[in-house]
């Protein structure tokens, strides 16, 4: 027999993997930290270095497996298990219950309707969990089907991530500016969407990229061209290695010529550490959001979106 859920006044945070670190910075205060789960109290705040929030955790207490999953069960489809603690005993409830879909997603696809609980066991015969979680995906995770073929570089998986997360992409008769291109993967993503780019990058793309229509390559510096330069553009992506700070300032003159409408921009940080300020200074453009993508490195993703 399971007994009732027990709702917490808290939120959990599941770090993206490997940034724990930079997570506990943005949330000192963790009332619990379980594996690369931490446990804050009070309501939700605002962190960019995760991969999933459980917005409404609860604990349980179950006598078996068989109660746990069919707790679970009846709440709702869907449990990804995080198992740190007694991880076989995590796994054999998450064996219990249906199976997770697996199949590695085509882009662009439609989002699930069913919602995606995440838990975790606290001991032998107790369970944290959260019907109700910020990503779709398990654990936050989203695998592509990828395309081994076509693109000349692993990067347009990022894209893909960003552009199915917006809800909206490029298509045929928009423009975009694709910052720091080389060797092409998101050049590849937006001309195969139909959409014309000006790819801008110091080294030349892929001949195979080149060759697309629609694709202009400019050989420069990207952050010396202005907008004015450029012309107005459907959507702006840079995926340009450089400090943070450059990016803003040029990304700030953008914003100010009001020739962009859309904006994608990875916020490469460098070495060890990641710069906060700067990543506040974006999230706080209105309209604008900084998440941490599943295919993000050690970089955060900007977008503002208006279409
Ligand atoms: C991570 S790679 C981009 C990968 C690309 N998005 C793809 O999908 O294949 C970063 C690129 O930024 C370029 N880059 C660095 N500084 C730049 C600048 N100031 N202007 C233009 N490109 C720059 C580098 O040459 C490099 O090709």
């Amino acid at each position: 027999m399971s007994q009732e859920a027990q709702y917490l006044d808290a939120v959990c945070y599941h770090s993206a993997p490997g940034f724990l670190q930079h997570l506990t910075a943005e949330l000192p205060d963790a009332y619990r930290i379980d594996g690369e789960l931490l446990t804050v109290m009070g309501s939700e705040r605002p962190a960019y270095w995760v991969r999933n929030v459980w917005k409404k955790p609860f604990t349980l207490e179950f006598d078996s497996i068989k109660d746990a999953a069919n707790a679970l069960r009846a709440m709702q489809r869907n449990w990804a298990p995080y198992p740190v603690k007694l991880a076989r005993r995590c796994t054999l409830i998450a064996e219990a219950l249906p199976k997770l879909p697996s199949k590695p997603k085509p882009f662009p696809f439609a989002l699930p309707d069913a919602p995606m609980g995440a838990f975790t066991l606290l001991d032998e015969h107790t369970l944290m969990a959260s019907a109700v979680c910020a990503s779709p995906w398990p654990n936050g995770e989203l695998n592509f089907a990828e395309d081994k073929e076509g693109p000349p570089s692993r990067a347009y998986r990022k894209l893909w991530e960003a552009l199915q997360s917006a809800g909206t992409m490029p298509g045929p008769g928009q423009s975009c500016v694709d910052a720091g291109a080389c060797p092409g993967g998101w050049t590849w993503v937006l001309a195969g969407l139909g959409a014309s780019v000006s790819a801008i990058d110091r080294s030349p793309l892929d001949e195979s990229v080149m060759a697309m229509p629609g694709v202009r390559f400019i050989k420069h510096n990207a952050f010396t061209l202005k907008p004015q330069d450029l012309g107005p553009v459907d959507w702006l992506f840079s995926d340009v290695i450089c400090y943070p700070p450059a990016l803003y300032d040029w990304v700030s003159l953008w914003l100010e010529s009001g020739m962009a409408r859309n904006f994608v921009c990875t916020i490469k940080m460098q070495g060890k550490d990641w710069d906060r300020a700067t990543t506040q200074r974006f999230a706080s453009i209105p309209g604008s959001r900084v998440v941490h993508l599943w295919h993000n490195k050690h970089e955060l993703t900007w977008m503002l979106i208006r279409d």
